[in-house]
């Protein structure tokens, strides 16, 4: 039988096409405005068509697309410096993808021990619930089972232990343990943060043994939390953070950031990418980096974020028979269902509001960083029309 598609069938997709977007707005192909509270995933970090990226990529398209990394790429060094005079990094490889921002982090972990004679130190410790991305060492350093399946055997290396269970990751340090990789606020899984304390504790679990603390911050840094990144809320730093989605506005761009320590196992020839760092990705991202370290960007993201959390606790009161629990931090915002949570899905639909699923029976919110109070509460609104029609439709609220 002919497939309806030539088009692998390895994503679920909701039956809408999108034409255009403007800030915080989808517009669908046959004119409904839908309010984006998913932002392609927490990727659109300045909403839709945002004019000075737009500008950004039009000047460089004018310019020059791509020269290979067999030449100096001045994009990628004005980039590297600003990222490294924001972050505890002194170095920077750019790539296309947040898998590949973690690939090259995990590269880089390994080349440290072995660069100081312990080859045999390559085994790192994930997490349950972690997502890291869809290649073959990725989804091993995830550890879910439904993404591993099939592919052959699980690249070997990645042990997982439950999430803020110090005594666990304790426990499975070893003569062979090279790095602990964290979300610090677990997305794919659910909105699940890591507490202050426990990403302190990995801290200093890794001083103590001579461990890589890497990070990945693919989904929930570059200001989603009301700071630059999600880790500086807990006074720590890593060796090695993987960045990606919001850095690049919707151009596909990442990063692995390290220290000069950490990164002194990737000598030439080491590492490499056709398309990382090219300079359409570097003009957009230096041109995130004008918005988002712009005076007083990271205190509005806050502000609205306290809008969000009031209206949530506020509908979580009166919804209690269809909410269950708000998560989150900043603009990384989890609704934990008490009904299905693609029922409730659904209804946000149809009240024309953008949001993404997640683990555990959650709702993610991931509005632009330019989202106004004003948006917020719109959002609201619609989520508040939404529970009132999953009450309705499942008759929970005579129960
Ligand atoms: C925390 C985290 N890490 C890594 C990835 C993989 O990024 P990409 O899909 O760009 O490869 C994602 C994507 O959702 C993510 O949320």
């Amino acid at each position: 039988m002919a497939a309806t598609t030539p088009l692998y069938d390895t994503y679920l997709r909701a039956p809408l096409r999108f034409e255009r977007g403007e800030g915080v707005w989808l517009v669908a192909e046959d004119g409904t405005r839908y309010l984006d509270f998913a932002a392609g995933v927490a990727v659109n970090s300045l909403g839709h068509a945002h004019p000075h990226l737009v500008e950004a990529l039009k000047g460089q398209a004018e310019k020059l697309w791509h020269v290979s990394n067999l030449y100096d790429v001045p994009g990628q060094e004005s980039l590297a410096r600003r990222l490294t005079a924001v972050t505890f990094a002194d170095r920077v490889f750019f790539t296309n993808s947040g898998a590949e921002a973690l690939e090259c982090a995990i590269k880089t972990a390994r080349r440290y021990h072995f660069a100081k004679g312990h080859p045999e130190r390559f085994h790192v410790i994930t997490f349950e619930g972690a997502f890291h991305g869809r290649t073959i060492a990725t989804i091993a350093a995830g550890g879910q089972q439904k993404y591993i399946e099939g592919f052959g055997p699980k690249a070997p290396g990645f042990y997982q232990v439950p999430f803020g269970d110090i005594a666990a990751v304790k426990n499975a340090i070893n003569d062979e343990t090279a790095a602990i990789l964290i979300e610090p606020i677990q997305g794919e899984g659910g909105i699940r943060l890591a507490p202050k304390a426990f990403m302190q504790e990995l801290r200093a679990l890794c001083d103590e043994y001579g461990l890589l603390l890497i990070l990945d911050e693919v989904q929930c840094g570059v200001g989603r939390t009301g700071k630059l990144f999600a880790h500086e809320w807990a006074g720590i730093t890593p060796d090695i953070m993987a960045v990606a989605k919001g850095i690049g506005g919707g151009f596909p761009l990442g990063a692995c950031l390290a220290t000069e320590a950490a990164a002194a196992g990737m000598v030439a020839g080491t590492h490499g990418s056709t398309y990382g760092g090219n300079p359409l990705a570097m003009a957009v991202g230096n041109a995130v980096l004008d918005v988002v370290l712009a005076e007083g960007f990271l205190d509005n993201i806050r502000d609205v974020a306290l809008v969000f959390r009031q209206g949530l606790a506020s509908l979580k009161d009166r919804f209690p028979d269809v909410i269950e629990e708000i998560r989150g931090d900043g603009l990384m915002l989890g609704i934990k269902a008490k009904v299905p949570s693609a029922d409730f899905l659904k209804a946000i639909r149809a009240e024309k509001l953008l949001v993404v699923p997640a683990g555990e029976n959650v709702l993610r919110l991931l509005p632009p960083l330019i989202t106004t109070a004003a948006e917020a509460r719109e959002g609201l609104a619609r989520l508040e029309r939404a529970a009132e029609t999953v009450r309705t439709n499942s008759g929970t609220a005579a129960a």
